[in-house]
This record gives C-alpha cells, structure tokens and sequence, in this order.
C-alpha cells in the first residue's frame, strides 16, 4: 500500500436479531463514509420485487431459517466487488454459518474488526415487538425507544411504517434459536483470529454507537 494511501475498513456486524446491526451500521456508515450491506435487506428487497432469489427466500426469511449458504454467498461476493466499497464496507447480518465466513475469508477479504453487539434475549423480544420499518425506505424505528415525529409516517422519506412479517413472535422466537445454533459460533471463529470486539448493546443507542467508534477509531489509528 503505498504511505498516504488509507487501509479499507471492512466490518462485520455480529448479533442476534434485534441487537440493533441495522441501527448501528447506519449511523456507522454515515460517519465513516462507507456502504452498509445487509443481507437481510437485500433478500426482503428481492422477495418485495418478487425475483427467483425473492421467491426462493421468502420461505426461509418468513420462518425465520436461513437461506442456503451457496445463495446467500453468491450474492455477496458479487456485491462486496461493487466500486462503492473500494474504501470499504460494513457487512450487517453476513457471514451467519461458519460456512459462510470461511467463504468469506477464501474470496481474499481482509476483515479489519468484527463487532459484535451483545443483547440478552429477553432485551431482544423487547425491541422486535416495538419494531417498525418504512415500507418505502427500509428505515427502521421502534414504537417506544425510537419512534418517528408522528408515529405512522417515515421521517426520512415520509413513507408508511410497517411491522416486518419475520417479527411475529413465534418467529422471533425461531430466528433466536437460530442464532443461537447456527450463528453465535461465529465469535470464538473472529476471536481465534483475533479480530473480533464485543461491545454491550444493552443501553442507549449514542452510548453504544460511542463504543463502537471507539473501537474502529482505534482500529485506524493503529493501521494508517
Ligand atoms: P436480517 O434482516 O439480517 O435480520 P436480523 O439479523 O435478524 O436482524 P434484524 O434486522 O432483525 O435486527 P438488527 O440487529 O438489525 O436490529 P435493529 O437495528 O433493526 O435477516 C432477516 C432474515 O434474512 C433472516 O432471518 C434470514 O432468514 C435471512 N438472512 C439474512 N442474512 C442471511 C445470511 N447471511 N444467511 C442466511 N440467511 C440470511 O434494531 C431492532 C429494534 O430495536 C428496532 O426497532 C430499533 O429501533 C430498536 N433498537 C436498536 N437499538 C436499540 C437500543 N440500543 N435500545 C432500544 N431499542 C433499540
């Protein structure tokens, strides 16, 4: 890398759903100027435009199982080439199996940190049973801990709020279980290669979007 030239800053988001990946990579990304890729976001978007990849993940995402490893890393190793993550990336909700981070590691990604956000499960029914998204932007908002200047619009774009079909409680039930098994094993993986953080995700959000500035301001100043 040539002297001046900055190192890319390629993040993963880890924990379990509702730990608050969406909320914190967003304001990340604004901050560090670089894209957020969530997986998650990609498949509803797919399912709401009704493509093959829509149609053969509805199944999975609305019970809460995951979506096949072979798809799911198809369409990130196209997007992570995309010219917008040149200086980097925050990957929300990928990788999710083993699998899918050996994958990762294979295409050549150097992973600068993985952060991962720590909720107890009973926070997390919590915060998925408040949970609204706007049906135009994706943007997403709690009826309690974070909710929109009039409760039913999007502040954003003025778009309606809706109640994601995968935050039914049976589902979210299913989808912890799911973490649980298949994915929280991803922590001692990023540990034993010693790029992973934690960082308690049980407080108030500008707390934690502090700790993990902290930890990525830290990440830099010891690479450039
Ligand atoms: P995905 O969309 O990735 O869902 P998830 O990981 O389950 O995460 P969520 O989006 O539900 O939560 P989050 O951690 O982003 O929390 P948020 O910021 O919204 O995946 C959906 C499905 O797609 C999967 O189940 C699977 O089927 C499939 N899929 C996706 N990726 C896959 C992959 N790699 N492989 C296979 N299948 C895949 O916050 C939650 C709520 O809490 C919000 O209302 C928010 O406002 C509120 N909140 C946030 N922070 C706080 C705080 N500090 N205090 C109080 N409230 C807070």
């Amino acid at each position: 890398m040539p002297k001046n030239e900055k190192k890319a800053i390629k993040l993963i988001f880890l924990g379990a759903p509702g730990a608050g990946k969406g909320t914190q990579a967003e304001l990340t990304a604004k901050k560090y100027n670089i894209p957020t890729i969530s997986t998650g976001a990609m498949l509803r978007e797919a399912i709401a435009a009704g493509t093959e990849l829509g149609k053969t993940a509805a199944g999975y995402v609305e019970s809460g199982a995951l979506v096949p490893d072979d798809i799911i890393v198809g369409i990130m190793r196209d997007r992570i080439l995309q010219p917008d993550c040149e200086n980097g990336f925050i990957l929300d909700g990928f990788p999710r199996t083993i699998a899918q981070a050996v994958a990762l590691g294979e295409s050549g990604t150097e992973i600068s940190v993985v952060i991962d956000i720590e909720v107890p499960d009973e926070k997390i029914i919590d915060r998925m049973s408040g949970r609204c998204v706007c049906a135009d932007c994706g943007a997403t908002y709690h009826l309690v801990y974070n909710p929109t200047g009039d409760g039913v619009h999007c502040d954003k774009c003025g778009g309606e709020l809706i109640l994601r079909r995968d935050d039914d409680p049976v589902v979210v039930a299913r989808r912890l279980k799911t973490y649980h098994t298949e994915t929280e094993p991803l922590v001692g993986y990023y540990e034993g290669r010693g790029t992973l953080s934690r960082v308690d995700g049980d407080g108030k959000v500008e707390d934690i979007t502090a700790k993990i500035f902290e930890v990525i301001d830290g990440y830099i100043a010891a690479e450039n």
